[in-house]
């Protein structure tokens, strides 16, 4: 028969569980076990806790480090073994569940000239940022996309889609980030294996962008009624002209600098129903306040270097590196530059936590909106 304390989350506050063990109560708590049942006192305050408590610790993955293990997987497996040779991150807190942060999973995909992965759809929706290289593509539901840097690329849920490296290009290396741990949650996944292993290009190359990505125009007789964004590219050029145009005339956000939202051109609302994503302008000098809010989010430094500070913890980035702020966790950034602009994209579930009515927000009020912080966490 288990010892374990029953009474360990008792608080002595009006309105909360504060329950003490005795012997007829422990009994009483044994023989509803049997039963597979419980009384709800003894974990009220834990399952109901005063604020969010994330599992997931504040963390960087900078490339310097894992750079060279991705680009090693692509000697080690081959796609045909391995399906995808990819470098998960691995969040500390959330191990159980494959999570880089909350119910986000994030990995770095490395794929060679010439080499083509099989096709699939899964329930989970994906989303690729490019990190490096020339020549990968992306094919979704027959859509050919050529990739670039910092292009940003979505694989809505129940898309067939496969990824590519022409055999003109290079090694290429991109962030894969997918809701898989959400979907899991949910007990939702279904994946797919394409019956012929490889869908067919049946529209021109690059048409969703051609179509979708001009500034404030539709085409005529555009027809679109799936829940998730037809512009599958969004491009780096563009998105950095249209951050660096608004910089011009905003004061930006005094949490986020520079912020602008990638957006469904259909409902100018997120890009698919269950992820969101952001770019941001960190101007030059630019410090942040600290803020925090309900959400997970995955950063990666797209231009410049810097730091945030994510609950206590000063995380310092440069171009490539990956970090994550796990919900209702302060956090504020800093460019370290005094003369070039830092940007930061990022990924993050807010699309479900809005739909649902979670979210909530709070600034940091104590020392002028700044934490005191530690690196502890830096490597
Ligand atoms: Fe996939
Ligand atoms: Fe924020």
């Amino acid at each position: 028969m288990s010892q374990a304390s029953h009474d360990q989350y008792r608080e002595n506050v009006a309105g909360r569980a504060n329950v003490a063990d005795t012997p007829e109560l422990v009994a009483y708590y044994h023989e509803l076990e049997q039963f597979a049942a419980g009384a709800l006192w003894t974990v009220a305050n834990k399952i109901e806790p005063w604020q969010p408590k994330s599992a997931s610790v504040p963390m960087i993955w900078r490339y310097r480090d894992l750079r060279p293990y991705v680009v090693r997987s692509a000697d080690l497996v081959t796609p045909e073994q391995a399906g995808r040779r990819v470098i998960y991150l691995n969040n500390p807190g959330r191990r159980d569940v494959a999570a880089a942060v909350g119910w986000l999973y994030s990995g770095l995909q490395t794929m060679k000239p010439g080499e083509l992965a099989s096709a699939h759809a899964h329930s989970a929706s994906a989303l690729r940022f490019i990190m490096e290289g020339r020549g990968a593509f992306t094919i979704v539901d027959g859509h050919k996309m050529t990739l670039g840097r910092n292009d940003f690329v979505l694989t809505p849920n129940g898309t067939w889609h496969e990824h590519g490296v022409s055999a003109e290009g290079t090694p290429c290396i991109w962030q894969d980030g997918l809701d898989i741990p959400l979907v899991n949650a949910l007990e939702a996944g279904f994946y797919v294996v394409h019956p012929e292993l490889n869908q067919a290009v049946t529209h021109p190359v690059d048409d969703s962008t051609a179509t979708w990505a001009a500034t404030a125009l539709h085409p005529q007789n555009s027809v679109w009624s799936k829940p998730y964004s037809p512009l599958f590219k969004y491009e780096w050029e563009p998105t950095y002209e249209s951050l660096s145009r608004y910089a011009r005339v905003t004061d930006g956000s005094p949490f986020d600098g520079v912020l602008m939202n990638y957006v469904n051109p259909m409902t100018g609302g997120p890009v698919m129903p269950t992820m969101g994503a952001s770019m941001q302008m960190l101007r030059p000098g630019e410090k942040t306040q600290a803020h925090r809010h309900t959400g997970s989010f995955l950063y990666q430094v797209a231009k410049g270097s810097g730091h945030s500070i994510v609950n206590g913890q000063r995380l310092d980035w440069t171009e490539r590196d990956i970090f994550c702020v796990p919900s209702w966790a302060f956090h504020e950034h800093a460019n370290a530059s005094q003369t070039e602009d830092a940007c930061l994209f990022c990924f993050h579930d807010l699309p479900v936590i809005n739909a649902l009515g979670l979210y909530r927000e709070q600034a940091l009020a104590e020392n002028g909106g700044h934490q005191p912080w530690s690196n502890s966490c830096d490597s």
